[in-house]
């Protein structure tokens, strides 16, 4: 049999994700070949520093700090962009399309933002990106929507696609840490960034749920219209009465499909113990896709981490080494410079059930008060928790009820203030906040309300 031509890879970006790549294309090099049938190798690595690339062994004649000598190299026949942000990394990313070469990338914010106009740059000259490693890490979850699950009609995907929320979370749900306590847990054990602002604000989620839709509806996605809460503020006491309902607390992101156009949000969410996202802990991911035909399936594994991503990173290489993703790229319509951009609902028509906590004073008449609010606002109450006293008026205020705390102490030296938790029926998430802005008016409220979405098992139509 004929030697396979050379086919070079550089990996630009040798940080963490970056050096795991290339020590698994140099450990796994000959296997790979082999399986492939391709001359698949690693032909420099790219970087301004090369501390970490040394510490792990890699070989130094590799060592380039210039990337026009790959793009000068014709064995480089492909890019792997691993710098991440969006400013360099594009420069990156477009000077290699426009050389010719395939770029992999494991870029979520990149792509998020300008996916549609590095694919088109792709296709004018002839090569591909690709993006396994953008969401879920190891998880091979592009390649399920893109291929094992092509036949369906996609009518809902949930995911937790943050690893560094899900250790945070967990550690609340299981442990009963505060947030900051989880965080700084989560910080020594190298899992959060020092900086962790991106992951707990919702917004790394955002990015791959914009990915993951696009890829689910085959529609573009705006990234600025997907709502974002992040897990910052969320309170123990929430999670505790989550709990004490049959509910565990999960940033989720979430895709529906509807008659009247797809809802997209990221939210904490508390999700029924017997969905199987309730057990995913810790860092790993999971996303549950709802096919009309397929039912109900689950992708699960690392999101995040060197080795897992480098994994993801590797089958990308070795799909346009073998030349099959060429011929994915080239006919499917699902692509982001191909696409029309989706029939999006406005948040206000969001439908979810929804956890309320108001804090009220414990007097009589104040339940009524809410019911009416509620029911003005055409919300049906699905169930009310209310248990003894356990916050009184006098202890430290929320930042911005310290005004109404004092006023109301003022009135009455007595009353004490106490947690009520209301689930509610199906509604929409206009409703939800009007009824909400005006509970919060009421001078019984002594803190502003907190509400979370109830995210049920989507309805398998098989
Ligand atoms: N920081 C992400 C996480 C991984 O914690 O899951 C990269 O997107």
């Amino acid at each position: 049999m004929a030697k396979p031509e050379p086919f070079g890879i550089a990996i630009v970006g040798c940080g963490t994700v970056g050096g795991a790549t290339a020590r698994l294309l140099q450990s796994e090099a000959a296997r790979l070949r082999e399986v492939s049938g391709t001359g698949v190798y690693l032909a420099c690595v790219v970087d301004v520093a090369f501390d970490h690339a040394r510490s792990l062994g890699i070989d130094e004649s590799l060592f380039r700090t210039d990337m026009a000598e790959p793009l000068a190299d014709p064995e480089v026949k492909l890019v792997v962009e691993l710098v991440g942000g969006t400013t360099v990394a594009k420069e990156i990313a477009a000077k290699a399309l426009s050389a010719g070469r395939h770029v992999v990338t494991a870029n979520k914010a990149l792509l998020a933002h300008h996916g549609a106009e590095l694919f088109a740059l792709a296709r004018r000259n002839g090569v591909t990106i690709s993006f396994e490693a953008s969401c879920g890490g190891g998880i091979p979850i592009i390649r399920a929507l893109y291929e094992g699950l092509l036949a369906n009609r996609i009518d809902a995907l949930y995911g937790i696609v943050n690893g560094t929320c899900n250790y945070i979370l967990t550690a609340m749900v299981q442990s009963g840490r505060t947030y900051a306590e989880a965080l700084g847990q989560a910080q020594r054990s190298g899992l959060a960034e020092a900086d962790p602002a991106l992951d707990v604000s919702g917004l790394d989620s955002a990015h791959k749920l914009a990915i993951l839709a696009s890829l689910a509806f085959g529609r573009r996605i705006d990234l600025d219209r997907i709502p974002v809460e992040g897990i910052d503020t969320l309170e123990t006491l929430d999670v505790a009465f989550g709990r004490e309902l049959g509910y565990v607390v999960k940033l989720l992101a979430v895709a529906g499909r509807g008659p009247d156009g797809v809802s997209l949000r990221v939210r904490p969410s508390f999700i029924g113990l017997d969905h199987p996202l309730a057990w995913v802990s810790g860092p790993f991911n999971a996303v549950s896709v709802y096919g009309h035909t397929v039912g109900h399936t689950m992708y699960y594994g690392r999101g995040a981490g060197g080795p897992p991503t480098s994994s993801a990173i590797v089958a990308d290489v070795i799909a346009v080494a073998v030349g099959a993703y060429q011929h994915t790229f080239r006919s499917l319509t699902i692509w982001p410079d191909l696409t029309e951009p989706v029939r999006q609902l406005p948040m206000e028509q969001i439908e979810s059930r929804y956890y309320l906590r108001v804090t009220v004073e414990d007097k009589p008449g104040v339940f009524a008060q809410l019911a009416t609010v509620l029911g003005n606002h055409r919300i049906s109450i699905s169930s009310v928790l209310q248990r003894e006293p356990s916050e009184h008026i006098d202890a430290p205020a929320a930042d911005d009820a310290s005004d109404r705390a004092t006023k109301t102490r003022e009135d009455s030296s007595q009353v004490t203030a106490v947690p009520v938790v209301i689930t509610t029926h199906r509604t929409n998430e206009g409703n939800v906040r009007r009824a909400l802005a005006e509970i919060d008016e009421l001078t019984v409220c002594t803190r502003p309300s907190v509400c979370i979405n109830i995210i049920d098992e989507h309805e398998e139509t098989i």
